[in-house]
């Protein structure tokens, strides 16, 4: 018999029929979160899951999940996986890197212009009917032209951030772990500098850091007083890097200008703080949702998965594994 796979969300049928050719498939109906409960008895029989972001595979699940052998996420960020005890139990597993960098990049410049120049507030008083006439000296925004992009996080995402600022004529500095080598440094026409120079110069500053402990509040108060107080601050990473409490507060007291978010601590909870601010762009974590990216993520967790169990063209070598010395020990 097939081995089993459980899909934890509805998607693309047409990508899960891929799937469905070599494994019995049991997909979710509906998009819901589950508990770890809920978790361990979907994938008491299961040879290999894809998973959502929200959806947490840690030891506990692990021990519950004999039979599992791969896991896929259907993301980028992997900090919903234990990638430590899923390596430890034998358990391959993917992310969705790549596919989506273009599209997010696009989406971090939508949210960046929308707080810059306050696209979401004017909207909101227009629909609110209060649009009687216009004031020469209303809804005066920040530029983004010419103005200096700060870039937290320069993997792919940040790269491709950085790319898009040529056209606006502005210029880009950035932090990192590690700096980049001084060929993509030039393609990106980005320049390193400390994290203190970044916050203190950068007039529009996004967040592309991936979420770990030690990124927690990555940008808190003390971070927020030390920004110009025109500037914005996008995050289109993962909440938590932010300290939204402080965040809330520094758009109260003019610290920063606006603020555009797409992630945050607890979500699909938003701080209530964030929701009474104007001069912040709220989204639900979605900066790789086009039609196509969405598309090519989902075909990509079906790679994964075929490969890890020797089908298709890359059987035997999933082509985003994280931890490939799982299957090199199992073969
Ligand atoms: C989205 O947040 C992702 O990690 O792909
Ligand atoms: C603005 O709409 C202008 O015409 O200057």
């Amino acid at each position: 018999s097939k081995p089993k796979a459980w899909v934890s969300r509805p998607f693309f049928p047409d990508i899960v029929d891929r799937l469905r050719e070599h494994f019995d498939v049991v997909q979710e109906p509906e998009e819901r979160s589950f508990t770890p409960d809920e978790l361990a008895a979907r994938l008491k029989d299961a040879d290999a899951a894809i998973v959502g972001l929200v959806d947490r595979i840690d030891a506990g699940v692990l021990a519950h999940a004999p039979g599992l052998r791969f896991v896929a996420n259907l993301g980028v960020g992997y900090n919903n996986l234990d990638l430590d005890a899923l390596t430890a139990a034998g358990v391959g597993a993917s992310n969705t890197p790549d596919v989506l960098n273009e599209t997010v990049a696009d989406y971090a410049w939508a949210l960046m212009l929308a707080a810059a120049r306050r696209v979401g507030e004017a909207e909101r008083w227009l629909r609110a009917g209060q649009w009687q006439g216009s004031r020469f000296e209303g809804w005066l925004g920040a530029d983004v032209h010419g103005k200096t992009i700060g870039i937290l996080g320069m993997g792919r995402i940040g790269q491709a951030i950085a790319r898009r600022a040529a056209g606006f004529r502005a210029p880009v500095l950035y932090h990192n772990r590690s700096r980049l080598d001084a060929a993509i440094e030039r393609e990106c026409g980005a320049r390193y500098v400390d994290k203190a120079t970044l916050l203190a110069q950068a007039d529009h500053l996004i967040l592309v850091l991936p979420f770990t402990p030690a990124n927690r509040h990555t940008i808190g108060a003390g971070e927020l007083k030390a920004m110009k107080p025109t500037a914005t601050l996008t995050n289109i990473a993962r909440g938590g890097i932010v300290d939204d409490e402080a965040l809330a507060r520094a758009l109260a007291a003019g610290e920063i200008a606006a603020a555009a978010l797409d992630v945050f601590e607890g979500e699909p909870q938003v701080h209530p703080a964030l929701l009474e601010q104007g001069n912040v762009v709220l989204s639900p974590h979605i900066a790789s949702a086009s039609r196509d990216t969405r598309r090519d993520m989902a075909s990509l967790a079906v790679d994964n998965v075929l490969a890890a169990f020797g089908h298709g063209p890359c059987a035997g070598r999933p082509p985003t594994i994280l931890n490939p010395g799982v299957l090199a020990d199992a073969s």
